[in-house]
């Protein structure tokens, strides 16, 4: 068996109540350090490891961005001083975004308010009818739709423009070029070109998905190949931010990157400003582009599979109920959240702050745990009939992360309402080709054919 499918088998074990919290898995440890890894799967054992804070570090975000990309961080990371500055600009950016619009309070926090919902949804609904005006020309020539590079990636990069407010690098890259013309010769079907704003999504993928490998799915070590193409690859995109930051006016009035421009006079005790509002911006920009473009291809590969089917969700059910605007925000929720669970898989790592025992077990400083989110998602102790499509508001979703503590998801709302709207958009426009399949490249969605509907 190979080591994947050993921690597949792992995190199916981990799942019997009488089964340790953790369990050490020596295949992922290396053979250069005295590193340890142990892995968690039980739904309870898993929210314990993401919202300890105390025992479990997540350090090893800071180190690994350090080795690329020095100076940059994420919000996901050490709660250090540099982070609460990074905290208070988006929120006071946000505030400032909410004062503009003229958001009424309301009980949720600024970035889950109805309003602020409200407004996301507006802007995605109109760049997914854009986007669909044209793939639905395609209805009188029966070319093949590719959803996931031509609508789910397009979409999520046109709302990382439209509410993020930063543009792709005006040239790419060599090695992206590089990277995207080995993709089309590996590939069949239409190549990807750097022409028109799909092409600016196209790369600004290509630049962004090194980084998320190299800082998400590094347990250990990083190899230092994918150190050097990380280098490379992410480097434009943070110069682009940069750039973007001494000239606002370039990006929408009403975005993030306005916002943080505007609220930099109430941060005159932060003298590196620019440094921590730029970090800012590459996480939520990555966020966006990368999670929500992937989610939403595997939300749809899901329901228009027979898997799905078994699980008792098809693609016009999930298009249908996602469009009436009689079901609550918080049934949508539900659904989509619902269909993350039963369709997107996803891995976090953290580090043992110190020696320590946690649930009975044995822990070394600098030891890293794996929560691996499939099995926590289909967990029989925390959703009944795990395999079933069941959406419930009351379920603990923890596809998007910790349940609570410092590092809830930020953008789960927008993540939540871009998704919705993508979906319910393709409602006799676009729908998946007889017996549909999800083709994967380099570890992300590349292909998904779809056809358009003729009106
Ligand atoms: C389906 C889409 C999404 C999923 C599945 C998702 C998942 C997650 C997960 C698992 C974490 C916790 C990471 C950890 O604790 O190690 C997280 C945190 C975070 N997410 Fe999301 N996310 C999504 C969309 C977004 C979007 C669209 C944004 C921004 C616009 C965003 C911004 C953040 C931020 C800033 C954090 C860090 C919070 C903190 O540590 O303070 N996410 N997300």
């Amino acid at each position: 068996m190979s080591a994947e499918a050993d921690l597949a088998a792992l995190g199916q074990r981990l799942l019997d109540p009488a089964a340790p919290p953790l369990e050490r898995f020596a295949a992922l440890e290396d053979d250069a350090s005295d590193v340890r890894v142990f892995v968690a799967a039980r739904h309870d054992v898993v929210s314990g490891v993401l919202s300890e804070e105390p025992v479990f570090s997540l350090r090893h975000y800071d180190e690994l961005l350090e080795q690329v990309l020095p100076g940059t961080r994420y919000l996901v990371g050490e709660d250090d001083a540099a982070r609460r500055v990074r905290l208070r600009q988006l929120h006071a950016a946000q505030a400032w975004l909410d004062a503009r619009r003229n958001a009424p309070a309301s009980g949720e926090p600024p970035n889950m308010a109805p309003g602020f919902r409200d407004w996301i949804g507006a802007i995605a609904r109109e760049e997914a009818d854009a986007i669909l005006d044209v793939l639905q020309r395609r209805a009188s020539t029966g070319e093949a739709v590719n959803f996931a590079r031509e609508y789910a990636f397009l979409i999520a990069y046109r709302m990382a423009r439209r509410i993020i407010g930063v543009p792709a690098p005006e040239k790419v890259p060599g090695l992206v070029k590089m990277i995207v013309i080995w993709r089309n010769v590996m590939r069949p079907g239409p190549w990807l070109r750097f022409k028109d704003e799909l092409g600016d999504s196209v790369s600004m993928l290509v630049m962004l998905q090194p980084l998320f490998g190299h800082v998400f799915g590094t347990v250990v070590n990083s190899p230092s190949a994918l150190q050097g193409l990380t280098r490379h690859t992410a480097a434009p995109a943070l110069a682009a931010i940069e750039k973007a930051l001494a000239a606002p006016e370039s990006a929408p009035e009403d975005s993030l990157l306005s916002a943080l421009v505007a609220v930099k006079p109430q941060f005159s005790d932060v003298a590196d400003y620019n440094l921590q509002a730029r970090s800012v911006l590459f996480e939520l920009i990555g966020a966006l582009v990368l999670i929500v473009g992937k989610s939403l291809s595997e939300i749809a590969a899901f329901a228009a599979s027979p898997v799905g089917a078994a699980a008792g969700i098809t693609w016009d059910n999930l298009v249908a109920r996602l469009a009436d605007r009689n079901i609550s925000l918080k049934d949508h929720d539900a659904t989509v959240n619902e269909m993350l669970r039963l369709a997107v898989s996803s891995r976090l790592t953290r580090t043992v702050r110190t020696d320590c025992q946690w649930r009975g077990v044995d822990l070394k400083a600098g030891d890293r745990v794996v929560v691996l989110m499939d099995p926590a998602s289909r967990d029989p102790a925390a959703f009944a009939q795990p395999g079933q499509f069941n959406p419930d508001p009351a379920r603990p979703y923890i596809t998007s992360g910790p349940l609570q503590g410092p590092h809830v998801c930020y953008g789960r709302g927008i993540a939540w309402t871009i998704m919705r709207e993508a979906i319910a958009a393709t409602q006799g426009r676009i729908a998946p080709a007889p017996n549909t399949k999800i083709a994967i490249f380099a570890g992300l969605p590349d292909d998904l054919p779809f056809v358009a509907c003729r009106r």
